[in-house]
């Protein structure tokens, strides 16, 4: 018996675990209060001058609308596209940009925030 309860605490020891485990991509307060981790990816974002061509509420402009788009992308298409860019279709590459590859998951959170409507305007803030 005592075996038997030993497993069981075990398996519930996993269980909450896994479940803790699973944290938010990304957390905001009033529609523009990020996390710190958040907030590095619109740094990342402002830094490389993405609004440039996909404007400065990712809307669109030369570049596709990445509020439509990232609802479509899986986080690897994002990570390839970002890091090897579409250059036959004007599309650069950031490999080389330290402040976007350290930052890709940020920026990727920062992306899905806004594209999901929670991050409710594209410039945010540190949360208190
Ligand atoms: C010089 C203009 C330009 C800049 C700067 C630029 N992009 Fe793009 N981006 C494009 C164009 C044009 C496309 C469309 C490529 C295509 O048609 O496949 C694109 C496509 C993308 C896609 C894929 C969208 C899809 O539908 O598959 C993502 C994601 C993306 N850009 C993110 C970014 C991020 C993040 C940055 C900044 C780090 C950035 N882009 C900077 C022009 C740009």
């Amino acid at each position: 018996m005592n075996v038997l309860r030993h497993i069981l605490v075990f398996l519930m020891f996993g269980f909450f675990c896994t479940a803790f485990a699973d944290e938010p991509l990304y957390t905001v307060v009033d529609g523009n209060k990020v996390d710190a981790e958040t907030l590095k990816g619109f740094k990342a974002w402002r830094a490389a001058a993405c609004d440039r061509c996909h404007g400065a509420n990712q809307q669109g402009l030369v570049g596709p609308s990445l509020i439509e788009r990232l609802k479509i992308l899986t986080k690897d298409e994002f990570v390839k596209t970002v890091t090897e860019g579409r250059l036959e279709k004007g599309m650069p590459s950031f490999k080389t940009s330290k402040m976007v590859m350290s930052n890709i998951d940020q920026l990727y959170a920062y992306l899905k925030g806004r594209s999901d409507g929670a991050i409710t305007k594209s410039k945010v803030e540190p949360m208190q």
